[in-house]
């Protein structure tokens, strides 16, 4: 650890994912409940997504994607300072998933702390490592999206419009430092834009348990009859905002780094349904195989969405060193955000 002294700029050192390897394609899980590979694939471009088998936790799936993270950027585990963690869906209610990640990988002492921001957690996740990094606080920081969803659904056809929608997974990229400021088409993260408008907090929630829920308990026989559980979401008005909110926040990120929609090499976006990410790219006019999508394999991992998509794009020789990077996401909150980075 240093003292802020100059500003600094940092960069994504490496990325890497993993997503448990049984599949579950429409066809399957229209046997376990009522929907049809036809409206998934109509509604969303989902066509499967990856559950987790028992025995798996949320911060099991994050060792393996922040292991190949720390190989890929080259960097000791040792030399960490920091585990960024984003999930709605830690191993448990507290503490943080973070702290269990950071026994696992074996970092004792290091800062660990998670992010609950749903969707937009890695972007706010990869949002808090760049500031410790351009202060100096920090020089290495390990920023981690993870998720299990498959065993926090709703599967009767009250909660099949959710239960359909996501998948389980983990991505994790490793933040560093530029050692000052660098050049123009060296690795950086511009800059990132977090916002939040916590009116629309109930439109995609989870209701219990919650110090609300209850006047001694924080889940009851009622709110599990109520089903609060589980996720309850009001599909329109989550599609609506989106669609507004992530041109919104590119631009915002473009516009801060004096760059235009053409300079941009690759966009990464959140992947909640692939018709938000078609009319975000219409609206904008941007080519359509700029846009690298994942959700019809993996469904919407939540926070793990953007960094599994940076290490598919990378494996499938999309997105090279020295590309320009605009990411944007939307989700629960409502929550919504994006990053400008050369990769
Ligand atoms: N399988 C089959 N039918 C389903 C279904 C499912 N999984 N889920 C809902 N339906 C039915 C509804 O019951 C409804 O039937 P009805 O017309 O007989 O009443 C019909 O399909 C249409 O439902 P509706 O909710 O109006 O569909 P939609 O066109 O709004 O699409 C979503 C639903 C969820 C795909 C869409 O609203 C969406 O993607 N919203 C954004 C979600 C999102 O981004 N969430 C994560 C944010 S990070």
């Amino acid at each position: 650890m240093s003292s802020a002294k100059t500003l600094k700029a940092s960069r994504i050192l490496g990325v890497g994912s993993y997503v448990p390897p049984r599949v579950w394609t429409n066809d399957d899980i229209s046997k376990m409940m009522d929907t049809s590979d036809e409206w998934i694939r109509q509604r969303t471009g989902i066509e499967q997504r990856h559950w987790a088998g028992p025995g798996v936790d949320t911060t099991d799936l994050a060792l393996v994607a922040a292991e190949r993270a720390l190989e890929n950027a080259k960097v000791k585990k040792e030399d960490l300072d920091a585990i960024v963690f984003a999930t709605l869906s830690p191993d448990h209610d507290f503490p943080g998933g973070g702290c269990f990640l950071q026994a696992k990988l074996g970092v004792p002492g290091i800062a660990a702390f998670d992010v609950r921001q749903q969707c937009t957690g890695f972007l706010y996740g990869l949002s808090v490592a760049d500031q410790f990094i351009k202060t100096g606080m920090f020089k290495r920081v390990l920023v981690v999206g993870a998720e299990i969803h498959s065993r926090g659904m709703d599967r009767t056809p009250e909660g099949r419009d959710v239960a359909v929608l996501f998948g389980d997974g983990a991505g994790a990229v490793v933040v560093g430092d530029c050692d000052g400021m660098p050049a123009e088409k060296d690795s950086q993260i511009y800059s990132t834009h977090l916002h939040a408008d916590g009116a629309f907090a109930k439109e995609l929630w989870v209701a219990a348990p919650g110090s609300a829920m209850g006047a001694d308990f924080r889940i009851t026989h009622e709110t599990l009859d109520r089903r609060e559980q589980f996720p309850q979401m009001n599909g329109k008005t989550v599609f609506v905002h989106a669609v507004k909110r992530m041109p919104e926040a590119l631009m915002e990120a473009l516009n801060a780094n004096g760059k235009k929609l053409e300079d941009v090499d690759l966009f990464l976006f959140h992947q909640a349904n692939l018709r938000i990410n078609e009319m975000v790219g219409k609206q904008l006019g941007i080519p359509p195989e700029k846009i690298f999508n994942t959700i019809q394999k993996f469904a919407n991992t939540t926070a793990a969405t953007i960094p599994i998509g940076m290490d598919e794009a990378v494996k499938a020789g999309k997105l090279k060193k020295g590309m320009l990077v605009a990411s944007a996401a939307f989700g629960s909150g409502f929550t919504w955000a994006s990053a400008l980075f050369r990769y």
